[in-house]
């Protein structure tokens, strides 16, 4: 793993940000993993400066993004989709209909994922991914378990991640209890993986995943196996390391 430590939030967000538009430049037609969180929020609004001043080009980008909500539609505000259009797709010149979020409101869940996994085959496999860790040590919707799920699946949300991510919604009841994600497998087979860490919030899950025994329990730490992973963190996020 490469590690880049950074001082804080911000410096976070302006490195990732970098890395994924060299990525956009060197290669425009590109497929991005994207995530959502509050974690990679400033690396798209750096993203989308670049756009602005700059012209970085997203016309020929295809994106798929690492999960949803089960149950919530594109429309509600608290939906992976919703986050993607208000943060990034609205802001750049992507086209719509070369982004791709798990549909919260698939009649047939099965069906979905596979055709999920699919349509990110069809694409050619992700070039960059991008991650942000759970303080329990989750990546995308990928909760601790007895073993790691190969492919995009339905999930139960573990309480900690239905606590830890209420505050994004008007009370706990509001918090959908499952969600669609990608496989560890599939986020193993993008060619290029950054993770996003900030906060002392995390500071036990990143020590856990760069140097703890590699275990679902603790489901970043697979990414230990993975050849080419950069970890940007803030010093808070290192406190515990
Ligand atoms: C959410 C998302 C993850 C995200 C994580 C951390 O549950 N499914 O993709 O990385 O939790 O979120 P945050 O960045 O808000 O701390």
């Amino acid at each position: 793993m490469r590690i880049i430590k950074v001082k804080n939030y911000e410096e976070m967000s302006k490195k990732a940000a970098e890395i994924v538009a060299a990525q956009v430049i060197l290669k425009p037609e590109c497929v991005l993993g994207l995530a959502t969180g509050s974690t990679p929020i400033g690396m798209y609004d750096r993203l989308v400066e670049r756009y602005e001043q700059e012209g970085l080009d997203f016309s020929e980008v295809r994106t798929v993004n690492l999960d949803e909500y089960v149950g919530l539609s594109g429309e509600n505000d608290q939906s992976y989709r919703f986050f993607m259009n208000q943060h990034l797709f609205h802001r750049v010149n992507i086209a719509m209909d070369h982004t791709m979020v798990p549909d919260g409101l698939a009649a047939d869940a099965e069906k979905a994922c596979t055709e999920y996994e699919e349509k990110m085959d069809a694409l050619g496999g992700v070039d960059l991914q991008v991650l942000g860790l759970g303080p329990n040590g989750h990546i995308g919707f990928n909760e601790p378990g007895d073993h790691f799920e190969k492919s995009t699946h339905r999930v139960d949300l573990t309480d900690s991640t239905i606590q830890a991510n209420k505050r994004f919604f008007a009370s706990e009841d509001d918090v959908p209890k499952q969600a669609y994600t990608m496989g560890i497998g599939s986020i193993m087979k993008a060619r290029k993986i950054i993770v996003l860490v900030s906060g002392a919030g995390k500071a036990d899950a990143l020590a856990k995943m760069l140097h703890g025994k590699i275990t679902p329990k603790v489901p970043a730490t697979i990414l230990q196996l993975h050849s080419d992973v950069t970890v940007i963190a803030d010093e808070d996020a290192f406190s515990a390391v």
